[in-house]
């Protein structure tokens, strides 16, 4: 079953709200419900639901209102009965009075009703001796109906009912890695960022989240364009989040699995300024010596510090007696990798460091037929991110109306970072 659009008109068949939900009719068909009842009443053969030759009509009505659901053919007409009931009961718990001016009053809210009750099925966001009563129902249509339609069923089924913690909290961490292939000459022949939103959920209930991001489309469309903002590629969501509200409004609304998840992942394919740029020279004196001059500089920002920063530069295979001289952190030999690895701890914004090494070659050599494979650089550089994505504002809503905190962290890292030597 899907629901093409649903309306919620006043006595007079003037429309109050109304949200389309597949785009596949045409809005103005509801011009035709209110004569079309008009003219079975004076019949005397009003039933629930009014056909036209374009859609069905099904409709309930509640004080002044009337509740309707436009669909085309071949739906399962009792699912859309208890959709239409559903939405009546929640709309009735969440404004007590549901009337002309409760409808009004809440357009917003409303809205957002409508579109979760649709995503997710029925029961979710309302209280639980109704719950209950749903899903018993929804457990006995099971057996008459083969197929549960997505938009009629319970579809939270990541998360189950009376998870309790006893502090609520949430983390979220947006994780960016950089791919990144420079040439010999410093020039940047691929770079991409990668980004991964993580989050640890400890939330008592079923509590709905909204994940506000600095995102180009979302702040343009509301005007606010002057705002940094992102624009985000090739975003993918977990099941939780409701693809048709990103799409309508970027909003990430979601109801979290507990525990630990992706959210979502984009990729950004812009041009990055290397992080951590290296310089090397390599002077090979064939049958004797190789030495090294590595320089590790970091271009970004000096209030920020790369932590465990990895410089991992090839050696021949064949080479011996390593030597290593450097200000800053350690170097070792892993003879099984033919690398050496200089590793420093803390790396500060706009600093640079220089490592030298020296190894000995034997006499008899069969040199670098195999090419020089590039050295590569790992590192994490926490508060920060490549892209300037930033999480606005993560807000959490439970119906028993319990504060929790929202914890966020950014932390920038290599992924596929290489930089090819002469
Ligand atoms: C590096 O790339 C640039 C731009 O494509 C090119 O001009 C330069 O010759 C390349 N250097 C090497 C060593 O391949």
């Amino acid at each position: 079953m899907s629901l093409s659009a649903v309306f919620i008109l006043d006595v007079k068949g003037k429309v109050l709200i109304s949200r389309n939900y597949r785009g596949d009719i045409d809005m103005g068909v509801i011009e035709k419900f209110m004569p079309l009842l008009i003219e079975k009443e004076e019949e005397g053969t009003v039933t629930p639901i009014l056909l036209t030759d374009s859609c069905t009509f099904a409709y309930v009505k509640y004080n002044n209102l009337y509740i309707i659901s436009v669909t085309r053919k071949n739906v399962n007409i009792a699912l859309v009965f208890v959709f239409l009931h559903k939405l009546v009961q929640v709309m009735i718990e969440y404004f007590k009075e549901l009337e002309e001016e409760s409808i009004r009053d809440n357009f917003v809210t409303i809205y957002e009703l409508m579109d979760e009750l649709l995503d997710f099925g029925f029961p979710q966001t309302t209280d639980s001796k109704i719950l209950k009563e749903y899903i018993t129902q929804e457990a006995h249509k099971l057996e008459i109906i083969p197929v549960p339609p997505m938009a009629v069923t319970n579809a939270v089924s990541w998360r189950s009912a009376g998870i309790k913690y006893k502090k609520n909290e949430v983390f979220l961490d947006v994780i960016e890695s950089v791919n990144l292939m420079a040439n010999a000459t410093g020039h940047v022949l691929r770079s991409e960022i990668v980004g991964v939103v993580k989050m640890k959920v400890h939330l008592s209930g079923m509590p709905e989240l909204r994940l506000g991001l600095n995102d180009k489309v979302l702040l343009e469309g509301t005007g606010r364009g002057k705002v940094k903002s992102v624009e985000l590629e090739d975003v993918k969501f977990h099941q939780c989040v409701r693809i048709s509200r990103f799409e309508d409004d970027r909003t990430i609304f979601f109801v979290p699995p507990d525990g630990e998840f992706d959210l979502m992942s984009y990729r950004l394919n812009t041009q990055v300024k290397p992080l951590i740029w290296i310089e090397s020279v390599i002077e090979r004196h064939a049958h004797s010596r190789v030495e090294y001059m590595i320089k590790a500089k970091s271009q970004f920002k000096r209030r920020s510090t790369a932590n465990n920063v990895e410089v991992i530069i090839p050696v021949p295979a064949d080479a011996d007696s390593p030597n290593f001289k450097t200000g800053v952190g350690s170097v070792k030999y892993v003879p099984e990798q033919s690398v050496i690895i200089w590793s420093i701890k803390s790396f500060p914004g706009g600093k640079e460091f220089i490592m030298r090494a020296h190894f000995g070659l034997p006499s008899v050599v069969a040199e670098d037929s195999e090419g020089r494979p590039p050295i590569q650089v790992k590192f994490e550089i926490p508060y920060f991110t490549t892209s300037g994505i930033q999480v606005r504002y993560l807000k959490i809503m439970e119906k028993s109306g319990y504060q929790a905190l929202p914890w966020v962290r950014y932390i920038t890292q290599n992924g596929d970072y290489q930089l090819r030597t002469n």
